[in-house]
């Protein structure tokens, strides 16, 4: 069965689509109410997004994989997204995504067990200036090391 979206978001649906001229440019908002409502975007979101707005589902799924913040598959309650680009590689950012592997005991696109923790490592996160960063959920975080890592990590067990 497909989910459904609630009548509170069905409302915000409306009237993200009353504000443009065609359908298809409320794709963005409407996939962030979409993720709001159901954690992620797979599959049968995409279909459902892809029929409200009247386009192939292979155009909303070119619009999440292009975005690291629409998830296709549900994450824990705390998704970490580690940055990889070049900036935040060249200040070690690596070694700091191999000490989250061995600290949640998992590898970049995998949640711990308990659904708590799903790591990623994404592109540049636009905070090149606090390299190497990462963000938690919508909240941003610099000029990590490994301690300042133990510390968020310890705030949120
Ligand atoms: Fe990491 Fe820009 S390269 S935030």
């Amino acid at each position: 069965m497909s989910p459904e979206f609630s009548d509170q978001t069905k409302k915000k649906i409306e009237e993200v689509l009353s504000r443009y001229p065609r359908k298809e440019a409320a794709i963005l908002p409407l996939l962030h109410l979409t993720q709001r409502e159901f954690g992620c975007i797979s599959n049968e979101e995409e279909k459902i997004v892809a029929e409200i707005l009247g386009i192939k589902p292979i155009k909303v799924r070119e619009v999440v994989s292009f975005y690291t913040m629409l998830n296709p598959k549900p994450v824990g309650k705390y998704h970490i997204q580690v940055c990889s680009n070049l900036s935040c590689f060249l200040m070690e950012a690596e070694e700091l995504i191999d000490y989250l592997k061995e600290k949640l005991g998992i590898e970049p696109g995998e949640t711990t067990p308990d659904k708590k923790f799903t790591l990623t490592t994404v592109e540049c996160l636009g905070a090149c200036d606090q390299a190497p960063s990462m963000m938690i959920n919508f909240d941003y975080y610099g000029h990590l090391d490994k301690k300042k890592i133990d510390e968020l990590l310890d705030k949120l067990k």
